[in-house]
C-alpha cells in the first residue's frame, strides 16, 4: 500500500465506492413496507404493535410505545417518572443535547456530572456530588454502545430514592453483565434514526417493566389519552400530551430491521473486535476501552490522538490537529467524524439557562440554586471532546471484515505518518474540496 497519505494524492486504503450503504435492505424490508402501505391503516395499528411486542421480547421488556424518536422517547421517560416543574434530574455532561434537553421538555433542571476518562460515560464516582434535596432521576446514557457500571448507580439511586433512565438510543443489543441495555434502569429510551444499529429512518422506542410509569409515558405519547394503545380511544386530554407516536409503514420497516439485527451486531462485534485488536500499539492512537463488565456494541468506534505523547498541550493546536488527522482518515475512506464538539454544559441553551423564554425553566423559584454549568467544571469531558474521532458507517453491516481489515490499514497509515500532518496544508486541501 502507498505510503503517501491519501489526502496527499496518494492511493486510498479503502477505494471509494467500496463500503456499502446503512442500513443494508433486502427484499425482507421491501415486502414488509409494501404490505403496511396496502394496509386498512397508514397511522398507528397492528405493525406497531407487533413491533412493540417483538421488541419487548428481543430485548426483554414487559411494556414498550412506538416513538416517532428517540428524543421523544426521552420525554416519556421523564413524564412516566413523574418528574415535576423545578425537579433536578442528573445526566452525563458529554452526550447528544437531547440526552439533557428531554429534561427541559419536562421542565426540569438538568444537573451534568463528569465523564470517567476511560470509558467517556458519566462517572459514578461523581454523582453523589451533584444530588441535592430537589434531585429526582439519574439519566444514566449508554454513550456509544457501551453501558455503564449499572450496579454501582442503581445502588447510588436506591440509596438517594431516585428513578434511573437509561437513554440506550445508541446501546441496542449492548450488555451490563450479560443484560440488555434498556432493561438496567426503571424505563429507557432508544434511537431508531438512520444512523443507529437498529434503524427505520426515523424513530423511537420507549420500555419500561413498571406498569405505573409506562400509563404517565403513555399519556404524554398520546395526546393525554389514557386509553391503553390497543383499546378504542375516547379522545379527552386527562393531561397534557404530545403527538409521538408513529406510523405502520414505519413500523413495518423497524419490524424488518430488527429480524435481522442479530446479524448486525454479530458483524459490529466482529468489526470491532478486529480494529482493537490489530491496532494496539498504534503510536500516537488511544483506542476505546471495553470494561470487563460490559459487550459493547460499537456504535460508535472512537479514537483519541494521545496529545501527551506527541507534546501538543494547546488546546487550539490539538482541535485543528484532530480535525486534520480526521480528515486524512476520511481520505483513506475511513468514514471518521467528530461526533460532538461541544459539551452539553457549554451549549447555548443551558449556558443562557433559557429554555422556553423568560429564563424557564430556571426561572422556577429556587429552581436555579446552586446550578453551575461552567465548562471547566467537567475537564475529562472537554478533554475528550477535543481529543476524539468517531468511525460509524465503516463497521457496519453488510461491511465484514475484508473492510475492517482495511480500515485498520487506513488508519495505521493514517497515525504512522502523524509527523507529515500538515494542518495548514490539509485545511487548505478540505477547503479546495468544498467549493
Ligand atoms: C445518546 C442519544 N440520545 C438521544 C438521541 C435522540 O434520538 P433521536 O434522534 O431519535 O431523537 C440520540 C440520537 O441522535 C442519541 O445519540
Amino acid at each position: 500500500m502507498s505510503e503517501v497519505l491519501a489526502i496527499y494524492g496518494g492511493a486510498p486504503a479503502i477505494a471509494p465506492g467500496t463500503v456499502k450503504n446503512w442500513p443494508p435492505i433486502d427484499r425482507i424490508d421491501e415486502e414488509m413496507v409494501l404490505e403496511a402501505l396496502h394496509g386498512k391503516s397508514q397511522a398507528r395499528g397492528p405493525q406497531n404493535l407487533a413491533f412493540e411486542k417483538e421488541f419487548c421480547a428481543w430485548n426483554g421488556n414487559h411494556f414498550a410505545l412506538f416513538t416517532n424518536s428517540g428524543t421523544a422517547a426521552l420525554h416519556m421517560c421523564l413524564a412516566g417518572c413523574g418528574i415535576g416543574a423545578g425537579d433536578q434530574v442528573l445526566v452525563t455532561a458529554y452526550s447528544w443535547s437531547s440526552s439533557a434537553t428531554c429534561i427541559l421538555h419536562h421542565d426540569a433542571i438538568p444537573i451534568f456530572v463528569d465523564i470517567d476518562p476511560e470509558t467517556f460515560l458519566m462517572d459514578p464516582d461523581k454523582i453523589e456530588a451533584a444530588i441535592t434535596p430537589r434531585t429526582k432521576a439519574i439519566i444514566v446514557v449508554q454513550l456509544h454502545g457501551l453501558c455503564d457500571d449499572m450496579d454501582k448507580i442503581n445502588a447510588i439511586a436506591r440509596k438517594h430514592h431516585l428513578k434511573v433512565i437509561e437513554d440506550a438510543c445508541q446501546a441496542h443489543g449492548a450488555l451490563y453483565k450479560g443484560r440488555k441495555a434498556g432493561t438496567l434502569g426503571d424505563c429507557a429510551a432508544f434511537s431508531l434514526n438512520q444512523n443507529k444499529c437498529l434503524s427505520c429512518g426515523e424513530g423511537g422506542i420507549f420500555v419500561t417493566d413498571n406498569e405505573d410509569i409506562y400509563n404517565g409515558a403513555a399519556k404524554l405519547w398520546s395526546f393525554g389519552e389514557t386509553s391503553r394503545p390497543e383499546q378504542s380511544r375516547d379522545y379527552h386530554a386527562y393531561a397534557l400530551g404530545w403527538m409521538y407516536r408513529n406510523n405502520e409503514i414505519t413500523a413495518a420497516y423497524a419490524r424488518a430491521q430488527l429480524s435481522k439485527y442479530d446479524f448486525y451486531f454479530k458483524t459490529l462485534r466482529a468489526n470491532g473486535g478486529y480494529l482493537l485488536e490489530n491496532l494496539s500499539g498504534t503510536p500516537g492512537l488511544l483506542l476505546p476501552y471495553e470494561p470487563a463488565y460490559a459487550v459493547h456494541n460499537w456504535y460508535n468506534f472512537n479514537l483519541r490522538i494521545d496529545f501527551a505523547q506527541r507534546g501538543i498541550h494547546d488546546v487550539d493546536t490539538q482541535i485543528a490537529f484532530r480535525d486534520a488527522v480526521a480528515a486524512a482518515l476520511r481520505e483513506e475512506g475511513v468514514a471518521a467524524t467528530v461526533w460532538q464538539r461541544f459539551i452539553l454544559p457549554e451549549m447555548t441553551v443551558f449556558a443562557a439557562k433559557n429554555a422556553y423564554g423568560h429564563g424557564y425553566p430556571w426561572s422556577i423559584p429556587g429552581a436555579d440554586e446552586g446550578v453551575d454549568y461552567t465548562p471547566s467544571r467537567f475537564p475529562n469531558a472537554l478533554e475528550y471532546s477535543r481529543k476524539h474521532i468517531s468511525i460509524v458507517q465503516t463497521l457496519r453491516a453488510p461491511n465484514g471484515l475484508d473492510i475492517a481489515e482495511k480500515a485498520a490499514l487506513g488508519i495505521r497509515k493514517v497515525f504512522e505518518n502523524l509527523d507529515r500532518i500538515d494542518v495548514e496544508r490539509i485545511q487548505q486541501i478540505v477547503a479546495e474540496r468544498q467549493k
